[in-house]
């Protein structure tokens, strides 16, 4: 443990305190509830929060009317910020009736100076702020704010800090995201995730290899290693390692059996990853590569540094190396100045590539952001480009999950299936989802599962007994 660390154990046992006064000031056990908005990196995030939480003395749920509840918030696009003060309205009724309701807001949102202004004006009644740097302060933060009668704002604009050796609270008990990297230097002109997030700093790969064989030992399988730009690991280490060296470790890890990371910039992906893919039994087939547009001014102007042709000539040859592999995008419509003939280039890679998956997302002007002074798109033109474009990814994908039809493969047994309990939601190596009846206690394994139906993006199938 570092020096930081020690220190925030000692946070945990002083929340303790502070945790059994509230507790009988209100006469039972604490409860909090996390909500997490955004991606993989804030659902770490908030198994950290939950960790803390349950050293320090609180039961979990996932009930907002819980005594204290966290919303881990998300401002990639706007309707992740209104989707927050939307909820913070409800929780306003609930704190009415229970005066000594606790509310904490963190993550990505609350790193906008704007964002904590609107709160301190309109949301006088949070009792604690904080953002994406100090959460490893949580302990620390709770106890400022059992301490307090105002309302707690602790943000920092940025860190080289790696504070990781915390108590966390996995949401599940056979899969597990890993940091590998933080923040972002590569200012995509439309994304605030740089502002937000900070700037590029890899974990040392002892570390990595040390918190994973940690999990294994735990119970975990399937590990996911996380950064924004995955193929950019190592490059601020003194000794620098490279991605597709860090997965090889990896691999050497008993007790694991599947390897994912998410994301993958293209203009990073390198010939050495695609090796190491193709040459091991445990990294899934798939990968989740950002397209962003298939438009070469478009693609210029969102500084992405690729070209159309690049970008298909990259995941042909990741198609032909690798045959099973599902390859999946992120696509923006309706980015400052884009034309319809840019959108006709983002079809023409739709077709071309034909992605197993693909989020499409309306362009959100970011404040702050280069793209947020360009010229922006008038909204008829946006929606009607976003639908021409769904329908495309709609069909390509159909055609890229439906070939395994009739096929045996390997599943991981995630969850009851939430419609129908007496099926099992299960994941493919290659991410597609199979819905298959199965017992509750088949949850952590891996099975043979026949795919004997394709709907979409999912299959129905059978568990395979021998
Ligand atoms: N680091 C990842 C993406 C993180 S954000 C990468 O580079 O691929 C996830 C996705 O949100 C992005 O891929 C992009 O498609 C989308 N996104 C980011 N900013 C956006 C904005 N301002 N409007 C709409 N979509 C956006
Ligand atoms: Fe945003 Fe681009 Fe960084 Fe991804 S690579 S987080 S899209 S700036
Ligand atoms: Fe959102 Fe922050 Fe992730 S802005 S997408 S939660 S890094």
């Amino acid at each position: 443990m570092n020096k930081e660390e020690l220190i925030q154990q000692e946070y945990i046992e002083k929340a303790r305190a502070y945790v059994a006064e509230y507790k009988r000031l209100i006469g039972h056990e604490p409860s909090s509830c996390v909500v997490t908005f955004g991606c993989q990196m804030n659902a770490r995030d908030s198994e950290k929060l939950c960790g803390i939480l349950e050293q320090a003395g609180f039961i979990l749920s996932n009930d907002e009317n819980a005594d204290l509840v966290v919303y881990n918030t998300c401002t990639v696009r706007d309707n992740a910020n209104q989707r927050v003060y939307g909820r913070l309205g409800a929780l306003h009724s609930m704190k009415k009736k229970n005066p000594n309701k606790k509310i904490a807001l963190c993550g990505c949102m609350m790193q906008e100076e704007s964002v904590v202004t609107f709160i301190r004006e309109k949301y006088g009644f949070v009792d604690l702020i904080f953002g994406t740097h100090n959460i490893f302060k949580f302990a620390e933060l709770l106890c400022d704010m059992f301490s307090s009668d105002e309302m707690v704002v602790d943000i920092w604009k940025d860190t080289d800090e790696i504070v990781e050796e915390l108590p966390t609270k996995r949401k599940f008990p056979y899969k597990s995201g890993i940091n590998i990297m933080f923040g972002c230097n590569n200012f995509c002109t439309y994304c605030i995730v740089p502002y937000v997030r900070g700037r590029e700093r890899s974990r040392e790969p002892e570390d990595i290899v040390r918190e994973i064989k940690k999990l294994s030992c735990d119970g975990v399988k399937e590990v996911m290693l996380l950064g924004q730009n995955v193929n950019s690991y190592g490059k601020n280490l003194d000794k620098e390692v490279t991605f597709a060296q860090l997965l090889q470790m990896v691999e050497q890890i008993d007790g694991i059996e599947r390897i994912r990371f998410m994301t993958s910039h293209p203009k990073d992906l390198s010939d050495d990853l695609i090796n190491v893919m193709k040459n091991s039994t445990k990294i899934c087939r798939h990968l989740h590569l950002p397209l962003q547009s298939g438009s070469d001014r478009i693609l210029k102007a969102m500084n992405r540094h690729y070209t159309k042709e690049k970008y298909i000539d990259l995941a042909l040859k990741i198609r032909r190396e690798i045959p099973d592999i599902a390859i999946t995008t992120d696509i923006i419509v309706g980015f400052p100045t884009e034309e319809d003939v840019d959108v006709d280039d983002t079809i023409d890679v739709i077709k071309k590539v034909g992605f197993d998956n693909a989020f499409t997302f309306i362009y959100s002007k970011r404040t702050g952001t280069p793209a947020a002074s360009m010229e922006q798109v008038d909204e008829a033109t946006v929606k009607r480009n976003f639908d021409r474009v769904l329908k495309v990814v709609q069909e390509t994908a159909r055609n890229a999950v439906s070939k395994y039809e009739g096929m045996i493969m390997d599943a991981l047994c995630e969850e009851v299936n939430e419609h129908d309990p007496g099926l099992l939601n299960g994941r493919l190596s290659n991410n597609t989802i199979v819905h298959f009846a199965g017992e509750k206690d088949l949850i952590g394994q891996i099975v043979p599962v026949r795919l004997t139906e394709c709907h979409g993006f999912y299959y129905t199938g059978e568990l395979c007994r021998n």
